[in-house]
């Protein structure tokens, strides 16, 4: 335990270092005089709802890289459709299976309380998943800060750049590199699927050799038998399954332990492993170090949150995180 807690220490001042050269324009202080309990706010009541729901870290954690890969991190995911508007929400991989947005208003009401249209709904995303991880057990990491809130959402952005579970390697490969992510973000950031929960709908093709890509000869025999049984070939869209099998709600490289034991629930996950050398390396590398892959993990965090930040005039603090002022 002491050699686990120095070793975290020695992480902590690595990132520390790093973030001192951050060159997004977003600042870890940004808060410090416009909203000094702005970081408090945001992690009490993440902890309060994480300890209602375990599940609720790992919802709040896809929000924030949902928002992400859509225009940037800018709360665009977050904006509901109506009459004259349509954002993100609809979109498939979006549709029925995001979730948190009670907890992100939550949060805002609390912030707008404390510092009125200050602290932007962006943020608390960033904030609310590196809280979510901590919580889990993951290693902390310093978020900048600063990101203001688009007045657009993209309901195609949201089709097109956000992977599917079935998307080939080579196209999750793709589509992280289009937001500037490289394999090693990848693989590191799929060990996000440490925590939390899939429908049913997302893994099928899985389990049953649907399409091209499925692959039901690429997965432990026992492991197939388990899912099939909450997963039927048609109907129970919706049932769940933890994407970590071993410590569903627990943040640790379980995931990638399971990877390598052909026990990844999407296809996406095992394919990380079985169709390419160079993530598979990357997989045994990390599934054989967990303080290395708890540090590579809040670094690509960094990076996804820099992803095409506004700041300055760009933009604006909502009053409501759920539509444009
Ligand atoms: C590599 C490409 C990725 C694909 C194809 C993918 C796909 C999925 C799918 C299909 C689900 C289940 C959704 C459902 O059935 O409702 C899911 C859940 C989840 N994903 Fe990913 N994901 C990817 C990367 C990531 C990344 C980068 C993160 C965060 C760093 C992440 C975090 C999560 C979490 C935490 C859940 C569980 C959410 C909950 O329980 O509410 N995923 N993902
Ligand atoms: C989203 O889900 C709702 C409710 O299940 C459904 O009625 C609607 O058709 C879905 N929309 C899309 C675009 O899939
Ligand atoms: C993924 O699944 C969808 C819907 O089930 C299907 O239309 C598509 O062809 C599949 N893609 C691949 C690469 O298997
Ligand atoms: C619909 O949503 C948009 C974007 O949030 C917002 O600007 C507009 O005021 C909303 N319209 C109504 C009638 O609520």
């Amino acid at each position: 335990m002491a050699g686990m807690v120095s070793k975290l220490v020695v992480v902590l001042v690595i990132l520390a270092v790093h973030g001192a050269c951050d060159t997004s324009g977003l600042d870890p202080n940004f808060y410090v005089n416009k909203c000094p309990t702005a970081l408090e706010i945001v992690r009490s009541a993440v902890k309060k709802a994480v300890a209602e729901e375990a599940r609720m870290a790992a919802s709040l954690l896809r929000l924030h890289f949902h928002d992400c890969f859509v225009q940037g991190c800018d709360g665009s995911v977050l904006l509901d459709d109506n009459a004259t508007f349509t954002g993100e929400k609809t979109a498939v991989p979006n549709n029925n299976s995001l979730r948190g947005f009670d907890v992100v208003d939550n949060i805002k009401t609390e912030l707008e309380n404390a510092c009125p249209q200050t602290v932007s709904c962006a943020d608390i995303l960033a904030i609310a998943a590196r809280d979510s991880v901590v919580l889990s057990g993951g290693a902390w990491w310093s978020v900048a800060l600063g990101r203001r809130d688009s007045r657009s959402a993209s309901l195609s952005g949201a089709n097109q750049n956000l992977p599917a579970p079935n998307s080939t390697l080579q196209t999750l490969i793709t589509k992280f590199k289009l937001q500037g992510l490289n394999q090693v973000d990848l693989v590191v950031l799929s060990g996000g699927h440490t925590i939390g929960m899939s429908r049913c709908v997302s893994f099928r093709q899985r389990l049953y050799g649907l399409n091209g890509d499925a692959n039901p000869q690429n997965i432990d025999n026992n492991y197939l038998t388990n899912l099939k049984s909450g997963c039927p070939s048609s109907g129970g869209d919706s049932n769940l399954s933890p994407l970590d099998d071993v410590t569903p709600t627990k943040f640790d490289n379980d995931y990638l332990k399971n990877v390598q034991s052909l026990k990844g629930l999407l296809i996406s996950d095992q394919i990380l492993y079985t169709k390419g050398q160079s993530t598979k390396n990357i997989v045994d590398y990390y599934a054989g170090d967990e303080l290395l892959f708890m540090k590579q993990f809040a670094e690509s965090m960094v990076k996804m949150g820099n992803i095409k930040p506004r700041t300055g005039s760009h933009g604006e603090i909502r009053k409501n995180c759920r539509r444009m002022n």
